[in-house]
């Protein structure tokens, strides 16, 4: 911060004299939080109109000394955003920068905001508004991204890819299938915010220290004019209570570990020998040394931004996981965490949203990927179950031994002469060649969330109206 060390020095006029001014400036580097927590500005000083107008109401203030308060509050906002407000670090945090602010502003009358409030609510109050609008603004970011994938979808319901297990080809489907699973993932993320939204929505402010207050306020007012569902109702309770904090980031771990799946699945599918898609411009970078590279440096990032939302979930699960209630201090130590992720993840999302619009999909490599290895095998068993009435597994015996043969001869399934299948098992037909190939595979998996491009079809109309 930029405060002189002067001002540190007598700042301690009651027990500085025998100390080095070392420790006291250690000790205000410590407490203070103003460094980060001025981003709660804005939430303050709503809290604090909404305080002294209730305060006002109830008869608690005089109307003369709120009207003087609100408008004090107005000035401060105007300085902060003009960026000429001075932010000192001996005042520790934005709730007392902005009161003492507001008595250089407007005298003595500053000095009844303060009543039937402590800190501690104050700032259970700011931090909840801030990560109310984080959660309405994740929900957002969500949508565009399900959005996103909605098109690619449509786009590519009959476009074949090969599906698979341990990174091994599995069986046929399709890419609009794929791009339907993270719908899923990302819906769910979303409603995981949704009821995150509805769990934080209740008004701290009005718990005071811990205990509540003699004052006669109205909890419902304040709770009322600053959006809220209601007021909490236990103060030791509110201001001890990080859940918002620690759900936003939980929300957050998972949906990235989400949005790292997906930019694993870009790494790959963006190599050359994968070659499913290619990125656009806007979303790689060359090498400086190796001319014919185009690297997928975002969707790495966001598979690294990974790791420091986890970290802060870890770590914020950490602080408050031995503290007695209600308030101790360590629990200034829930915003930096909150921060971070906050950017983090809003990045993230934002840029996969970019790039699965704008990246290209190279349907004839996945055709060509989607039919080798096998793919159809299971389909080739299906057919000898209902075709010829064998046992699900005496016809995995049977396939098993006609992708063995096709694989000695070096030929797919759908290669395999008549003849020689027949000697495997006398009950295969030439009918078995409709069901060998990949698009004839998707498009029998007509089971409800199978591949099927019907199927994929009525996924995305029940999403898009939902979205
Ligand atoms: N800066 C503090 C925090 O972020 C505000 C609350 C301080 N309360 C107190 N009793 N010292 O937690």
């Amino acid at each position: 911060m930029a405060d002189g060390s002067s001002e540190t020095k007598s700042s301690n006029q009651m027990w500085g004299g025998r100390f080095a001014s070392g420790p006291d400036a250690i000790m205000e580097e410590i407490n203070a939080s103003i460094g980060f927590d001025k981003k709660l500005y804005a939430q303050d000083i709503r809290g604090s109109i909404a305080h002294a107008t209730m305060l006002a109401h109830q008869g608690i203030i005089s109307a003369e000394d709120k009207d003087k308060i609100v408008h004090g509050l107005g000035t401060i906002l105007s300085e902060i955003e003009s960026g000429a407000f001075e932010f000192s670090r001996r005042l520790e945090d934005i709730h007392m920068n902005i009161e003492a602010r507001l008595a250089t502003l407007i005298g003595p009358a500053a000095g009844r905001l303060h009543t039937a409030r402590s800190r501690n609510d104050q700032v259970a109050l700011d931090f909840r508004l801030w990560v109310k609008e984080e959660l309405q603004k994740t929900e957002r970011a969500l949508t565009a991204l399900i959005g996103a994938f909605l098109d690619r979808a449509e786009e590519h319901a009959d476009t074949v890819m090969p599906g698979f297990t341990h990174l091994q080809t599995a069986q046929p489907v399709t890419f609009g299938h794929h791009c339907m699973a993270y719908v899923e993932m990302f819906g769910r993320d979303r409603s995981r915010v949704r009821h995150a939204i509805e769990h934080m929505d209740e008004s701290p402010i009005g718990a005071a220290a811990l205990a509540g207050t003699g004052f006669p306020i109205d909890r419902h007012m304040t709770a009322k004019a600053l959006g809220f569902r209601e007021p909490t109702r236990n103060s030791i309770d509110t201001v001890s209570d990080r859940d918002f904090a620690l759900e936003f980031l939980s929300i957050a771990a998972i949906a990235a570990t989400h949005l790292s799946r997906l930019a694993e699945e870009i790494v790959i599918w963006s190599t050359p020998q994968f070659g499913f898609i290619r990125l656009s411009d806007a979303f790689s970078t060359g090498s400086s040394i190796m001319p014919q590279k185009k690297n997928p440096d975002a969707a790495e990032l966001v598979r690294a931004k990974t790791g420091r939302i986890n970290g802060s979930l870890i770590a914020l699960l950490t602080v408050m996981k031995g503290l007695p209630l209600a308030y101790s201090k360590d629990m200034q130590e829930d915003k930096e965490q909150v921060f971070d992720a906050a950017e983090s993840l809003e990045l993230a999302i934002a840029a996969m949203t970019g790039m699965v619009r704008d990246m290209t999909i190279r349907a004839d490599r996945m055709k060509a990927a989607a039919g080798s290895g096998y793919s159809t095998a299971t389909d080739l068993a299906d057919w000898l179950v209902r075709a010829a009435g064998l046992p699900f597994r005496d016809a995995h015996h049977v396939t098993g031994k006609a992708v063995a043969l096709a694989e000695e001869k070096g030929c797919d399934l759908a290669d395999l002469p008549l003849a020689e299948l027949t000697a495997i098992n006398p009950a295969i037909t030439d009918k078995v060649f409709d069901v060998l190939t990949v698009e004839a595979s998707v498009a029998s998996r007509t089971s409800f969330g199978g591949t099927a491009p019907a199927e994929v079809r009525k996924q995305i109309a029940w999403w898009r109206a939902r979205n």
